[in-house]
Parts: structure tokens; sequence; C-alpha cells
């Protein structure tokens, strides 16, 4: 007999069932293993934001929110856009979110028609494909290629048809590590202007970028701010990833339509972190930055740690991933050495080919996240150097 689950689901679940985190992570609790896969800090943010949340419960505030945001988390949003970025924005051009997650989802809903196509930058963030196709659209994919991922603005054009709605981007892009320079946003921007696109952009990791890298918003380049979506979260930003406060902002009719769907999938999130996370945005300012020059130290632990392994390993530019090539040590497959990982070494880690449509584009990587700690970090090099990672 076939499983329940999946013979009473509706078709607009097909093949988009579970996840490689959920697979991947029960390996690790299986094994014992440290779990380099799923993208979640192992350090909580700021105290002071904790204990905002529950002074806003003892408050009372414990009641539904307005479904549009919290007043003070929505002028949080506006004063942290314009500081950072100079973008004005209205209350009505920011909607808060149950995190980054429930936005892409308001935005894909929102804006597809069944047959819309949106264009995607892949390797992919698994839930863009879900909700590209909950809403019923088509994802033309653009690969961003090994070994140094680039943008190339003539494929993402050449993925634009008549049908396009909307491009989706990703900057700083997970999984890659990829930081879309100046030069490939306007390349976006210029095609997105061309066919009448909208542009919604993912920038969950906009305070987690390395070196001299930059985060560009794209609704600062010009002509952009009236065609495009930001989604970011508080997630990354602060370390919370488990509160899943979230939000959109751009022109007032985008936001509606993220609006008009987020009414009907949860009308209304978090009302005590809602103040919480208002109270990081305004006075907790330092934590960013800090925390991306903790997260630029693990990246190097992690990524001298594998290159000392003669691991081929791509340094990223900002997030909590690191790509690796798994040839050098004889294997085709990335999933295969990630299957094998975690009795051989006792390390989780994910094969980025799950996040391909183009299979043979990521085949050979495996990412890695580096948002723990330095000793779990340290421990995982460790492993990987006393464990006989060649291919069978
Ligand atoms: C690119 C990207 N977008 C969105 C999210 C989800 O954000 P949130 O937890 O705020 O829903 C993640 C989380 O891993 C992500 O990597």
């Amino acid at each position: 007999m076939a499983s329940m689950a999946t013979s009473r689901a509706a078709g607009r679940l097909d093949g988009i069932g579970t996840t490689v985190f959920a697979e991947m992570s029960a390996l690790a609790v299986r094994t014992g293993a440290l779990n380099l896969g799923q993208g979640f800090p192992d350090q909580d943010g700021p105290p002071a934001v904790i204990d905002a949340a529950i002074a806003a419960m003892r408050a009372g505030r414990n009641q539904y929110p307005p479904g549009h945001g919290t007043p003070e988390l929505v002028a949080a949003v506006i004063a942290h856009q314009r500081r950072h970025y100079g973008l004005e924005l209205e209350p009505a051009q920011v909607v808060i979110t149950t995190g980054a997650t429930e936005a892409i989802a308001g935005a894909l809903l929102g804006l597809v028609d069944p047959g819309d196509e949106v264009v995607v930058l892949e390797p992919y963030y698994d839930s863009y494909v879900a909700m590209i196709q909950i809403a019923g659209g088509v994802r033309r994919s653009v690969t961003l290629r090994a070994p140094d991922f680039r943008l190339d603005v003539e494929e993402l054009e050449r993925a634009v048809g008549e049908r396009t709605k909307l491009i989706l981007l990703n900057s700083p892009h997970n999984p890659t590590g990829s930081v879309l320079t100046r030069a490939e946003l306007e390349g976006v921007a210029r095609v997105a202007i061309e066919h009448d696109l909208v542009v919604v952009t993912d920038e969950v990791y906009e305070h987690l970028v390395f070196d001299d890298n930059e985060h560009i918003p794209m609704a600062t380049l010009p002509g952009m701010a009236e065609r495009t979506l930001t989604i970011s979260s508080s997630g990354k930003t602060f370390s919370f990833t488990g509160w899943k406060i979230g939000w959109a902002s751009g022109p007032v009719d985008l936001v509606a339509a993220v609006e008009g769907a987020k009414n009907w999938l949860s009308f209304a999130s978090g009302a005590p972190l809602q103040p919480a996370v208002a109270h990081a945005l305004d006075r907790e300012q330092d934590f960013p930055p800090q925390l991306c020059a903790e997260l630029q130290a693990k990246r190097d632990l992690l990524c001298e740690g594998l290159g000392a392994l003669d691991m081929d390993v791509r340094v990223p530019e900002g997030t909590y991933f690191a790509t690796s090539d798994v040839r050098r040590y004889g294997w085709a497959d990335g999933r295969d050495f990630c299957l094998a990982l975690p009795e051989r070494a006792g390390v989780v880690a994910i094969p980025s080919l799950v996040f391909y449509d183009d299979k043979e584009a990521g085949r050979h990587l495996v990412r890695w996240a580096f948002c723990k700690t330095e000793d779990v970090i340290r421990e995982v090099v460790e492993r990987l150097a006393n464990a006989d990672l060649a291919s069978p």
C-alpha cells in the first residue's frame, strides 16, 4: 500500500515533500556526527533582545498583533533601510512576516499566476522551488557555476521569456557564498527594466559579508526601487533563526500582494517577538558587525582547515556557507561523499546537487555551514584529518 502521506497529498506537492536537511540531520543524530549541514547558529543573539521579548510577554503583548506588523517593528525596518542604504519607505511599504520564508511564500503566491515564469538563480534556496511550484509557476534557472559562482547576465537574459513575471534573486547567496557585484546587479537591473519585470530579492544575509565585499541592495540601483521587493529577516542578522520574524519592503502594490497572501497563511506573526526585534534593529546595532567578524574568523578556520587537507574549497564572500569540490578525493558525487562522511569522520555536510536543476553543475560540490562554535569547527577539521576520505 502506498503511504498515506504521499497518496493523499495534492499534486502541487509532488517532489517537494522532504528536505535534504531532515535526512542529513537524522543521519547526524543516528551516528552522533557533528552537523555542519543545517544553517543555524550555535549561539543565540543578544540577551537584551531576549529580555525585550520576555518584557513584551509580561506586558501582555500576547494576542494577535496587526497583520501588517507591529508599528514599532515596521518603524524599525524603515529606519534600518534608511540608515544602511538611504532607502525611504512609508509604513505601507513594509510588511512583517513569519520569517523570510513567509515573505518568499507571500511574494510567489501574491505575484505569480499559474503558468507565469520565474527566473531564479541556482543553486537555489529550496523554499524557492517549493513555492514557485505551489504557486503554479514555472522556474527558469540560471546557474552560478563553480568554481567562482559568478552570475552570467547574458545567461539570465536568455532565461527571460514571454511569460516571465519576475526574477528571484538572492544575495548574499546561499549556498555558494557569492555576493553579487555592482556590475552583476546592474546587469540584472537592465534586464528587469527592459523586460518590465519585478525583482524579488532575498537579502537575509545582508549583514554577513566578509573582507572588502559589499552588499548592495537591488532596490538602491537607479530605476529599481519601483520594481523591487526586498526580503530580509531577523533570523540571520541577530541569530534568532527560530523566532521567524521577517519582512518584505518595496512598492506599495508589491507589498500589498505579499500581505494579501500572508493574510491567509499566518495572518499575523509572533506578537511579543516583534517589539523585541524592533529593539534589536534600533538598539543592538553593534551586534551584526560583531557577528560578521566572528563568522569571518570561523569561515577562515574551516576553509584553512579544509584547504590543509587538500580539499578544493571556495572561500565564500558572505553567508554561513563554504563549498568544496570532492573530486580531488576521488568522488564523482557529493551525495555519496555526504552519505559516507558520518560513518567515516563523524561529520555531516550537505550535497549541493540538491540545490540544482542542472545536476551536472553541482554533482561534485558539498556545502559546509560554519555558523558553529570555533570548538566545533576545530573538531570537525580534526575528525576529517583523521578519517579516510578517499572514494572506495
Ligand atoms: C537564502 C535564505 N532565505 C531565507 C531563509 C529563511 O529565513 P527565515 O528563517 O527568516 O524564514 C534562509 C534560511 O536558511 C535562507 O538561507
